[in-house]
């Protein structure tokens, strides 16, 4: 069953709401305040919709977080079952310190098609063809670059690679300059820069490298209607993590996930600017209005476009 395009909308609003909330708080060196106003915003706009709403991806479990934490159920529980994923304020540094590149992002599948993930990082791979043997977590970087150097009738030097710059990364970098790759090391922001692979416009061929879990499981439900490859494996380190993850129905710790197994049948996704970014633009203000740009899609129609909203302001 496809989720009814109704709903495209109203999660678009979701997204708006929550990154307008957070934008009064860029360049306030306030992580916390810029994304406890985008939660608190996000959940109550969840709770207005006319469905059975479960969060499978929030801000963390119960004994952590009050509100979008695992499990929680919201909606008007008077319509479809689905689950969410949210991530309120990704690129909290981003908004506290006025960047580019924050993101308020929300994404929705069917009831149980949607990858209940562990707040663990993951190793993620990402590229722009639905060819499952181009590239692959188990292949080495010099593998996968030349792989998808031919797919792409390139050569190596003209591949632009996007990944976390950070010091786990150091290999990869040294990896990727000794073959003359062109490197986009992000400061922050994976999820957006997993989706810089699905445009040609964005001039990035592969994203790769470990990030955030929760982010990898966002960026695969879009990186799904883009018909792209991704790849995700998570990593347990702590006994903590790998309780956690039992608890979650994960036996096998060293598996690798398939876009797929994250996500699966019809889903919509959400991300709407804070600030401006790669993806689109942040919130502007036009008197007592609005407006925001939020890159939406939804798999069962095919749809992948940026929507721009402007509304009222309500104080
Ligand atoms: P926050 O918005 O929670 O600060 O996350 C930003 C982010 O860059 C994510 O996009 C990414 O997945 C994760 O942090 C990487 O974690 P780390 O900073 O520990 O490398």
């Amino acid at each position: 069953m496809s989720i009814d395009k109704k709903f495209i909308d109203q999660f678009v609003n979701v997204t708006s709401k929550a990154a307008l909330a957070s934008s009064y708080f860029v360049g306030k060196k306030d992580k916390l305040a810029a994304d406890k106003a985008a939660v608190d915003s996000m959940r109550n706009e969840l709770n207005k919709i006319n469905m059975n709403g479960k969060i499978v991806i929030g801000e963390g479990e119960l004994d952590e977080a009050p509100m979008l934490y695992i499990g929680e159920n919201l909606g008007t529980k008077n319509g479809p079952d689905f689950d969410i994923a949210v991530d309120p304020l990704e690129g909290t540094k981003f908004a506290a310190n006025n960047l580019p590149g924050a993101l308020s992002v929300i994404a929705i599948s069917e009831k149980n098609n949607l990858f209940n993930a562990p707040e663990t990082y993951m190793d993620k791979i990402a590229i722009n063809s639905n060819k499952k043997d181009i590239v692959d977590l188990d292949f080495t970087v010099k593998k996968n670059i030349s792989n998808l150097a031919d797919s792409l009738n390139k050569g190596v030097k003209e591949i632009t690679a996007c990944l976390l710059d950070r010091p786990r990364h150091k290999k990869i970098i040294e990896e990727l300059k000794s073959l003359n790759v062109n490197l986009k090391l992000i400061s922050d922001g994976d999820i957006s820069g997993a989706l810089l692979v699905s445009d040609k416009k964005y001039n990035v061929d592969i994203f790769l490298g470990i990030g955030g879990g929760p982010e990898g499981v966002l960026a695969a439900s879009a990186l799904d209607t883009f018909n792209c490859h991704f790849q995700g494996r998570f990593l347990f380190e702590t006994d903590k993590d790998k309780q956690r993850a039992n608890t979650m129905g994960i036996k096998d710790f060293k598996r690798k996930y398939e876009l797929n197994e994250i996500v699966s049948g019809d889903s919509i996704f959400c991300a709407t600017g804070i600030t401006s970014g790669d993806l689109v633009d942040g919130i502007k203000m036009n008197g007592n209005k609005y407006i925001s740009e939020t890159l939406v899609t939804h798999k069962d129609s095919n749809l992948n476009k940026i929507i721009l909203k402007e509304d009222i302001i309500k104080t």
